[in-house]
């Protein structure tokens, strides 16, 4: 196995292996959950979480592995100076595998590194989370039977929102991917994003301010969270923070099998009205990113899945 900083780091046939994969595990629990015996996955976490974290660590409980970790720098040794590079020469030789999330970009790329043993970026500040790209992806196959020929509305804080990076550059490797960019003119997409997609010759981006003008066009509506954590400035925070809210008069301007995703935690940006429309799909991203992330530890660590057949030939 290797280490994975962003999606480009494996193979488009490996991510639908995962997918794949992903959907086998949640048929199959009982038959998997000795795919990881004996291994243990460290969890470094510099920042706060409770979806990334904890099914990281249920993903490897639930194979048979075993956890060991932190959450909250504040009760490691980094408080007394300790490096990333130094932190990862030394729990690699106590673990088969790390998950690491840290407020820096590039961050991740630094701890693998220095790691013996493969490191998945769990978040690196505005950067990317390749890990809830996969758990988008697993929630766009089940609702739509396909990851292409969408046209997905990205809304909110695409600056420094690292899930849409992920996701961008994800969607734009398997093609045909029309993007609406919806954000104020401080949180628009960065200029590294778009040229992944000006690259892509079946993709294509539109940015506009307005959700409403929009709505009606979109087949995937992914909102974001403002991400308070990465301001300097707490006027500018608050100032954009509720610029877009996704109610039921909203809502009821889209498509009926428009699918809204959110990787959570929300604070204003998606009304609780929406979470019993059939639209609402941000708690099946939750349930797919526990899902998808067995299927990545049995894929880096793990033995063979008992009684799964990848559908198609995996790279070495
Ligand atoms: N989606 C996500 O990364 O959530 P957490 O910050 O709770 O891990």
């Amino acid at each position: 196995g290797h280490s994975i900083v962003t999606l480009d780091d494996m193979s488009t046939t490996d991510i639908q292996d995962i997918l794949d994969r992903a959907g086998y595990i949640d048929a199959h629990r009982a038959e998997v959950s000795h795919t990881c015996d004996g291994r243990v996955l460290a969890t470094l976490f510099y920042e706060p979480s409770t979806r990334t974290r904890l099914s990281f660590e249920t993903a490897m409980l639930r194979l048979g592995g075993k956890v060991i970790g932190f959450a909250g720098a504040q009760l490691a040794s980094v408080t007394k100076g300790e490096s990333i590079s130094d932190t990862l020469k030394t729990v690699s030789n106590y673990a088969d595998v790390v998950a690491i999330r840290h407020p820096k970009e590039g961050a991740a790329l630094v701890a693998a590194e220095a790691s013996r043993v493969p490191v998945i970026n769990a978040g690196d500040g505005g950067h990317m989370h390749p890990t809830q790209t996969l758990a988008d992806l697993a929630t766009l196959r089940s609702r739509f039977g396909r990851i292409t020929d969408l046209t997905v509305g990205l809304c909110g804080d695409l600056t420094f929102g690292r899930t849409v990076h992920s996701l961008i550059e994800t969607l734009c490797r398997f093609g045909d991917v029309h993007f609406v960019l919806i954000s104020p003119e401080e949180l628009t997409t960065p200029q590294y994003v778009l040229d992944r997609i000006d690259a892509t010759p079946s993709c294509s981006y539109t940015e506009v301010r307005d959700l409403t003008a929009v709505i009606g066009d979109l087949d995937v509506l992914y909102m974001t969270r403002v991400q308070k954590e990465r301001f300097f400035n707490e006027d500018d925070y608050l100032r954009l923070r509720d610029t877009y809210i996704l109610d039921e008069a909203k809502l009821a301007m889209s498509k009926p099998d428009m699918a809204v995703l959110h990787p959570l935690p929300r604070v204003n940006e998606i009304a609780v009205e929406v979470d019993s429309d059939p639209r609402a799909a941000y708690f099946d991203q939750v349930r797919n990113g526990m899902l998808v992330r067995m299927a990545l530890e049995s894929m880096v660590v793990g033995d063979d899945l008992a009684g799964y057949e990848p559908a198609r030939p995996l790279s070495g």
